[in-house]
């Protein structure tokens, strides 16, 4: 694992954005898997300023999404897909027809995880995947557990998860129960694997991954076993880590 301290998350989200416009100026019809939450947010500001600045041609990359509440369509603003619209897609040069998101509206999960593994396996897997980390560990919506999923898989949110994201929602009963997640096998597929992590409050996790025993129960640790992760995170996130 390659780990790029940066000084705050303004600086992460440039470093970030460096080797994603690398990759894409390196490989323009790249595959690029993406991911939502806070931490990727500045990233994807810094993407479309280089964009703006005519240094990064999106009209061939490709990309395929981590992850997707059940139930939700791109329609809605509280789904992954909107998010990607909103942050990214609508902001650059990409063709809309070349960007995926599992599919939120499909109620038949066993369909919507397959239909995604084989829009994956069809583009010939994933040249750089960028990904979040959860407070407990988790990437995409790979939650702690026993075992570690292979491929794309619906899961059931945690309470925890559940009450986090409430606030987002009119009633408590319009949060969704359940996503489809890329499997852990799906992600460790990718080429290449660029992690962002920022802030104090994912220090002790973020130690963990880098330096803990590789475990299901701590989803990211498998990463170590990946033979190109990036991991830029700010000084904040390394602050309980050794290097
Ligand atoms: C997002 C995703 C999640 C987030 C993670 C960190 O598509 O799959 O795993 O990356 O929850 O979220 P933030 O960046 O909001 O702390």
């Amino acid at each position: 694992m390659k780990v790029i301290k940066t000084k705050d998350y303004a600086d992460m989200s440039r470093k970030a954005a460096n080797i994603i416009s690398a990759q894409i100026i390196l490989k323009p019809d790249s595959v690029l898997g993406l991911a939502t939450g806070s931490t990727p947010v500045g990233t994807y500001e810094e993407l479309t300023k280089r964009y703006n600045q005519g240094d990064l041609d999106f009209s061939k990359i490709l990309s395929v999404n981590l992850d997707e509440y059940r139930g939700l369509d791109a329609s809605n603003d509280q789904s992954y897909h909107y998010f990607m619209n909103e942050h990214l897609f609508k902001n650059v040069n990409i063709d809309k027809a070349n960007t995926h998101v599992p599919d939120g509206s499909e109620p038949d999960s066993d369909k919507a995880c397959a239909d995604y593994e084989e829009i994956i396996r069809s583009y010939g897997g994933i040249d750089l995947q960028l990904l979040g980390l959860g407070h407990n560990g988790h990437i995409g919506f790979n939650e702690p557990s026993d075992e570690f999923a292979k491929t794309t898989h619906c899961v059931d949110l945690t309470e925890s998860t559940i009450q986090a994201n409430k606030r987002f929602f009119e009633k408590e009963e319009d949060v969704p129960r359940q996503a489809y997640t890329m499997g852990i096998g799906t992600i460790m597929k990718a080429k290449a694997i660029l992690v962002v992590v920022s802030g104090e409050d994912k220090s002790a996790i973020l130690n963990e991954v880098i330096n803990g025993p590789i475990t299901p129960k701590v989803p990211a640790s498998v990463l170590q076993l990946h033979p190109n992760v990036t991991i830029v995170a700010d000084e904040a996130a390394l602050s309980k880590t050794t290097l």
